[in-house]
C-alpha cells in the first residue's frame, strides 16, 4: 500500500484520494497499486456502492511520474500502471471523479472511464503523451473520438496542449464545472445520490452502458500499451523525457 493514497470507506463511498502534493500528485507504481486494491475491493465488497476519486492538495494529478518512467519504465500487462488501466476501465462500481488544478495524461485518461466527473472552473486538462514521444493509453484513442468526434480528439491527442474544464465539459469529458472551492463538496454529494438510488439497478445499468465497447475498449488498452512501452524506449522519449528533468525545450529535429 502506497501512504499517497489515502483510502476511506464513509456511507457505502470508498474514497481514493491521490495525495502527493510535492509532485503535484504524480503517480508511482505503488500508487497505482493501491488505487487497484481499492478498485478491487469496491468490484468485490457489496458494502461498497460508490467509488470517488480526488486529489489532495491544489491539484487532481500530473500523470505518470516521469522518473519512474524513464528509470523503471512499466513492462508488460501484469505492470501496476495496466493492472490500474485494468481495473479503472472494468470496474463494477460507479465511479465518481472531483478534479482541481491539473489533470495531466492518465489524470485525464481515467476520467474516460468515470460515470460522473466535476471539474473545478479553473482545472487544467493534459494529454501530452505524444509530447513525451509516446502514443495516448487507456484506451484513449478509441474512446476519445467516439466521445467528441475525431478532429476534437486528435487536437488534444496530437498537439497535446492545455485545455479548461469548460473546454472538458463542452467535449463530454466534465458534467459538472464548479467554483474551486465546491469540488470536492458537489463530487461528495453527486457520489451520495449514487449510493442512495438502488445498487443493482445502478451496476447494471453501468454495465450495460459499457458493455457493447467493453471488448474494443479491451483490445484498444492492450494494444496502446504495447505500442507505449515501446516508445517508452525510443529515441523521442530520451530526448523529451530529459529536457523535461533539464527544464528546457525538447528539440525532436534530429531524431
Ligand atoms: N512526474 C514527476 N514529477 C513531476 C510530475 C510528473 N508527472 N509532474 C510534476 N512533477 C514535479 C516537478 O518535477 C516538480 O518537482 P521539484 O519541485 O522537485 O522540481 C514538482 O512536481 C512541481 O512541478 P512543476 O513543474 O514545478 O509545477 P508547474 O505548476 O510549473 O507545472 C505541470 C505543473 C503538471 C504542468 C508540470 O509539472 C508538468 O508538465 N508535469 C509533467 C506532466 C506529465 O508529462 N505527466 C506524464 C504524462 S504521460
Amino acid at each position: 500500500m502506497s501512504n499517497h493514497v489515502e483510502t476511506t470507506l464513509d456511507g457505502g463511498i470508498l474514497t481514493l484520494r491521490i495525495n502527493r502534493p510535492d509532485k503535484k500528485n504524480a503517480l508511482t507504481p505503488a500508487m497505482y497499486t493501491a488505487l487497484v486494491e481499492g478498485l478491487r475491493r469496491s468490484d468485490q465488497d457489496p458494502g461498497i456502492r460508490v467509488v470517488l476519486i480526488s486529489g489532495g492538495g491544489d491539484n487532481f494529478t500530473s500523470g505518470n511520474d516521469l522518473a519512474d518512467f524513464m528509470g523503471s519504465p512499466p513492462t508488460g500487462e501484469d505492470s501496476p500502471v495496466m493492472q490500474f488501466l485494468w481495473a479503472v476501465s472494468s470496474a463494477k462500481k460507479p465511479l465518481v471523479a472531483g478534479v482541481n488544478g491539473v489533470a495531466v495524461g492518465v489524470g485525464t485518461t481515467m476520467l474516460l472511464h468515470c460515470d460522473l466527473v466535476v471539474a473545478a472552473e479553473d482545472a487544467r486538462f493534459q494529454l501530452p503523451f505524444v509530447n513525451l514521444g509516446l502514443c495516448a493509453e487507456a484506451g484513449s484513442t478509441l474512446m476519445m473520438p467516439q466521445m467528441m468526434g475525431y478532429q476534437r480528439a486528435a487536437e488534444l491527442l496530437l498537439l497535446g496542449e492545455m485545455f479548461s474544464a469548460e473546454q472538458a465539459r463542452q467535449y463530454g469529458l466534465v458534467n459538472r464545472v464548479v467554483a474551486a472551492g465546491e469540488v470536492q463538496e458537489t463530487a461528495r454529494t453527486l457520489a451520495q445520490k449514487l449510493a442512495a438510488q438502488p445498487a443493482r439497478a445502478v451496476q447494471l445499468t453501468k454495465q450495460l452502458m459499457k458493455q457493447p465497447n467493453a471488448t474494443a475498449v479491451r483490445a484498444v488498452i492492450a494494444e496502446e500499451g504495447m505500442q507505449f512501452a515501446q516508445l517508452l524506449r525510443g529515441p523521442e522519449a530520451r530526448e523529451a523525457f530529459t529536457a523535461f528533468m533539464e527544464r528546457r525545450v525538447p528539440d525532436f529535429s534530429a531524431i
